[in-house]
């Protein structure tokens, strides 16, 4: 095929216009070999072939004609969007520089006088063209890389977020660990003192027994017999024997669970968010079940539904952060009372928690959208729509995966599977 005869459906598209049928027929015939060619003999018809959907790539446009002028013609399709990027090329009889000034300055891109050689016409038809190509390929790129800024743009956001949100959960973690550890002291020395402090009771108790005896055996002579049996029956003796030891079993319960609760703060925290180690999924449920508790026990029952699962190798905070978005979207899903279920089970290499829920359920629609940054159905200030694709992003870096089920108004399940063994480093 000639170079310079492309293709019939990659031609550019000429509009020629003017009313001179003869210019018509010696331009047209001429073109037609290297474009695909369009002729209007009038204004109005050669604006709305601009318009139409075979929009042309460059006009021809003579000036003088009757009815509209190419001036008026070259106004219009500058006013409109659609049209004001076709690049027009006035060709006329008016060989004069007054009239070439006034076609360029209405934004002709050239102006040539007719008669004209066609192979000059063809050149600088050929010229306007590449120019044209170049601009539209300029504003393409310009749109790509404008897009590509967007998007760098979201995803710099997102690094940040959840950047963020991961120094936050560090930084609580440090926090829960200095205040376990602070707690610690006191209470060890507390729970020892009310050991010290029984034993020091059963030995007054000892001498007050010594006491009652010598009393009932009328060993202690008046008024100090008197004054000891109305001291006696005022304090109530009796009442404190029995009463004191079970005071001090409250309060050694009491420091127990305050034990407890520093131990699960502790296991939640765990100190060193990036080792690896085998742990007890169990242990970071109950520790997590322990830390929400207050969020969940008003309107939530707990069911646990434990079996028996082999430790894993895994980073046990971060799954316990995992635990804990579940859990608390569980509640949050839960609008007057309801139940959250937590199962474990393994099979094959795997061992697999499940969070449900028998709250408001997910829209079929919202499914393919739950881990997606951002996506949140909560009001502003409840919910950052980070919680799910971070943990996402948790159980991904331990070879895991998350599989959703859910009925809208009747629940939701969560399970999240994860190898027994370390995977391999990316
Ligand atoms: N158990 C569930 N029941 C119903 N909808 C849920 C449940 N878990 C998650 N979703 C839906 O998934 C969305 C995304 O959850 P995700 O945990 O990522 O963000 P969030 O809870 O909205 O906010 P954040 O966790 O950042 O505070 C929620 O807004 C909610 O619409
Ligand atoms: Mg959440």
């Amino acid at each position: 095929m000639d170079s310079a005869t492309p293709d019939q459906n990659q031609r550019p598209t000429i509009l020629l216009v003017d009313d001179e049928p003869i210019n018509l027929s010696v331009f047209g015939e001429f073109l037609t070999r290297y474009y695909q060619v369009l002729v209007a003999t009038g204004g109005q018809s050669a604006l709305k072939l601009a318009n139409s959907k075979a929009k042309p790539d460059l006009i021809l446009l003579d000036v003088m004609m009757p009815g509209m002028d190419g001036y008026q013609v070259l106004a219009e399709l500058k006013a409109q969007a659609d049209t004001r990027d076709i690049p027009v090329i006035f060709i006329t009889a008016l060989t004069s520089d007054l009239e070439e000034e006034r076609g360029l300055a209405l934004g002709a891109v050239d102006y040539i006088y007719k008669p004209c050689h066609l192979s000059i016409l063809l050149a600088r038809i050929g010229t306007q063209l590449e120019l044209k190509k170049a601009r539209d390929w300029l504003r393409n790129q310009n749109a790509v890389l404008e897009a590509e800024v967007e998007r760098r743009q979201k995803e710099n956001q997102l690094v940040q977020m959840q950047l963020l949100q991961s120094e936050k959960l560090a930084a609580i973690g440090q926090l829960a660990a200095g205040i376990a550890h602070e707690i610690n002291n006191p209470v060890g020395f507390v729970n020892s003192n009310l050991n010290t402090l029984s034993g020091y009771l059963a030995d007054l108790f000892c001498v007050m027994d010594a006491y009652a005896a010598a009393l009932a055996a009328n060993q202690i002579a008046e008024p100090a017999r008197s004054e000891l049996q109305a001291l006696l029956a005022k304090k109530q003796l009796a009442y404190l024997r029995e009463d004191i030891p079970d005071l001090l079993a409250e309060s050694r319960e009491g420091l127990a669970r305050v034990r407890g609760i520093v131990q699960d703060l502790k296991d939640f925290a765990h100190s060193d968010s990036d080792t690896w180690e085998l742990s007890d999924l169990h242990k970071g449920l109950d520790s997590t079940l322990n830390i929400i508790c207050n969020e969940l026990k008003y309107h939530c029952k707990i069911v646990k539904e434990y079996t028996e699962i082999p430790q894993i190798y895994c980073l046990p905070s971060q799954l316990n952060q995992v635990f804990m978005n579940l859990l608390v979207n569980a509640g949050q899903a839960i609008e007057t009372q309801g139940v959250v279920t937590v199962r474990t089970g393994c099979q094959a290499n795997e061992v697999w928690v499940e969070i449900g829920d028998n709250g408001r359920g997910i829209a079929p629609e919202h499914i393919s959208r739950l881990f997606e940054p951002f996506f949140t159905t909560k009001p502003v200030g409840k919910g950052t729509g980070l919680g799910l694709s971070i943990s996402r992003n948790i159980v991904a870096k331990h070879g895991g995966r998350i599989e959703v089920d859910s009925e809208p108004g009747r629940g939701s399940r969560f399970r999240v599977c994860l190898p027994i063994a370390r995977p391999q480093p990316a």
